[in-house]
């Protein structure tokens, strides 16, 4: 089925993911082949790195990597600048001084925190960020055990905000705990996005092809539609709302 990448670092030497060109081939050919039909590419960005010239270099790499996939694979693969964003208490004021990117130029803003961080801190940033006119996007919510206590994604999902797992975690057995509690938040249907978070063409690729046979022979057609390809898509139909004053 065809889907759409919403949280991915394939941009060369921008940050932890691809390191130069070649490996961003080498992912986008390896994504190629498991059906991606578009991407928003998300390098990290946080307090420390935040500026109007990082955002200008990640639309230029943006642009880069659109010609270099039509040039070299014969692709015209839709992609858009995004960033995975660290949060602080200074995001929502980065954003409106445009020294960090929403996904796509919407409202909606991929969020990731510090593996130990609170639940409450966590509940009030989502909080924050809606009170402000985002959609928070909670970036590989399996990471964080304080979101596996009964409720948590129900309650933060309530307030608006959506729910993103990374492909890579979904694929173990019964004996992988991590595995058993993303298969059952999607069977309760808590999650709004798959995003495969590929780093490189090693370990960190992108592999979905395993998760996708579990999620078909499990979900609806329906919620795996959302969940890998519609749901993205309602990103991108907000594309431009969101308007830093720069
Ligand atoms: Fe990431």
């Amino acid at each position: 089925m065809k889907k759409i990448d919403m949280h991915c670092h394939i941009l060369p030497g921008i940050d932890d993911g691809s390191a130069n060109p070649k490996e961003t081939l080498a992912m986008l050919r390896m994504a190629l082949n498991q059906d991606f039909v578009g991407m928003i590419v998300t390098p990290h960005g946080s307090v420390r790195n935040a500026s109007v010239e990082r955002v200008q270099e990640i639309r230029t790499l943006c642009k880069k990597f659109r010609i270099q996939a039509y040039q070299r694979l014969g692709v015209r693969l839709p992609v858009f600048p995004g960033q995975e964003i660290m949060y602080s208490v200074d995001t929502r004021q980065l954003l409106k001084e445009g020294k960090l990117l929403t996904l796509a130029d919407s409202r909606y803003v991929l969020l990731e925190f510090l593996p130990g961080t609170a639940y409450s801190k966590i509940f009030s940033a989502v909080r924050q960020m809606q009170m402000a006119g985002y959609v928070p996007i909670l970036a590989h919510v399996e990471r964080y055990h304080v979101l596996r206590e009964e409720g948590r994604l129900e309650e933060l999902a309530d307030t608006g905000a959506r729910i993103q797992m990374n492909y890579s975690s979904i694929d173990g057995g019964w004996n992988n705990n991590t595995a058993q509690w993303c298969k059952r938040q999607l069977k309760d249907g808590l999650v709004h996005y798959l995003g495969t978070d590929m780093h490189n063409s090693g370990e960190r690729s992108p592999q979905t092809e395993h998760v996708e046979k579990w999620l078909n022979k499990n979900l609806s057609e329906d919620y795996v539609w959302a969940l890998i390809q519609g749901n993205a898509r309602r990103i991108l139909d907000d594309r431009g709302s969101h308007k830093p004053k720069t």
